[in-house]
């Protein structure tokens, strides 16, 4: 495989462990609705937007809901995430980004975030490594959420970077789909389930090496 000029990094799931908060937010919407809702039908919903992933909970109940209870179901579901995420610090980073986003940085590779979700810049922050990146393409910058590859290629032109020099690390499903939709080189972390369908994959970021790719 080329060398690589940059890299683009899902968030949830990929830098941080929050994937568990949005499932846990989106199982309490889902109960109140009467839907079954369990790891299984949160997989579904890894990498979908807000709004995709409250569309995908109503199809799986065959539920129909007015638009105005679709609004207060999508704030009550934000409220109780952020709630559920508000200590988050340096200490949630999944294990081996801050080594890899370190020495990707000092071997000069440009560093971007593409995210569904609206919270991004909020938590990188939080994390406290929102300086590693040159651009965080996220949830409100968006006209087509993955997995359509906007995100994806947006970030690449931000940093002046073609798709083919370019790694996306990924944790869903929709988020493989919208990086290989672009032309980049897919790497699955930490989710058995994209396995097969990454170009390459590893248990964790930990396995990663830099000086293979950049
Ligand atoms: C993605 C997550 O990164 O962002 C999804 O994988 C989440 O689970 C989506 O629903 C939207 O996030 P937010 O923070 O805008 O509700
Ligand atoms: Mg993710």
């Amino acid at each position: 495989m080329s060398k690589k000029r940059a890299f683009l990094f899902d968030l949830d799931g990929v830098l941080v462990s929050t994937e568990h908060n949005h499932f846990l937010a989106w199982q309490r919407c889902a109960h109140s609705l009467d839907i079954p809702f369990t790891e299984k039908e949160n997989e579904l919903l890894k990498g979908f937007s807000r709004v995709d992933s409250l569309k995908k909970i109503l199809e799986l109940g065959n539920k129909s809901i007015s638009g105005e209870k679709f609004e207060a179901f999508l704030i009550s579901k934000n409220d109780f995430y952020l709630e559920s995420i508000q200590d988050l610090n340096q200490g949630n980073l999944l294990p081996g980004v801050l080594d890899l986003l370190t020495q990707a940085k000092e071997r000069g590779v440009r560093l971007g975030v593409g995210s569904s979700s609206k919270n991004a810049n909020f938590i990188l922050e939080k994390l406290q490594i929102r300086e590693f990146f040159e651009v965080v393409i996220d949830g409100n910058g968006v006209s087509y959420p993955k997995p359509h590859p906007e995100v994806f290629l947006n970030g690449a032109k931000a940093l002046g970077v073609e798709p083919a020099n370019c790694l996306v690390f990924e944790d869903a499903e929709s988020g493989i789909a919208a990086a290989q939709a672009g032309g980049f080189t897919a790497v699955g972390v930490g989710n058995p389930n994209i396995a097969n369908i990454a170009d390459i994959y590893m248990n964790d970021l930990t396995e990663f090496r830099v000086e293979q790719y950049a």
